[in-house]
């Protein structure tokens, strides 16, 4: 699991999202299910587009309403409020899935997640 949140990392992931397109993966735990999210996606909205029942609120790292554990895999986090996320929650793998940009195929563990009204054409099940 690792979060990147520095100006250094920032540059280097634009840097390749310029030169190639690439797709991912998220995987809810508890969930049969994958989302597909695009390089240049934000995990909320991914989640919210297929159809997933997520908690959210100001979509824009302010409120905490959206924090949720990574399990697995790499994100880059957007500017965002302590008050949202903590230093201390950061390094116990909590992520405010509104300001994550994903850098890989990803499991996260969401405190409510509900994928039955998931879209069918937005969701890959995965053996
Ligand atoms: S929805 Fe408010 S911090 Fe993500």
């Amino acid at each position: 699991m690792m979060i990147k949140s520095n100006k250094t990392n920032r540059l280097d992931y634009f840097s390749i999202l310029k030169r190639c397109y690439l797709e991912f993966l998220i995987k809810l735990t508890g969930c049969s299910q994958s989302i597909f999210v695009d390089s240049q996606g934000v995990m909320l909205e991914a989640l919210l587009r297929a159809g997933i029942v997520f908690p959210y609120a100001c979509q824009s790292g302010v409120c905490g309403a959206c924090k949720c554990k990574l399990v697995g895999g790499e994100v880059y986090l957007d500017s965002f409020s302590e008050s949202a996320l903590t230093g201390h929650e950061r390094n116990q793998g909590l992520i405010l899935a509104c300001r994550a940009r994903v850098l890989s195929d990803v499991i996260i563990r969401a405190p409510e997640c509900d994928p039955s009204s998931a879209r069918q054409n937005d969701i890959l099940d995965v053996p």
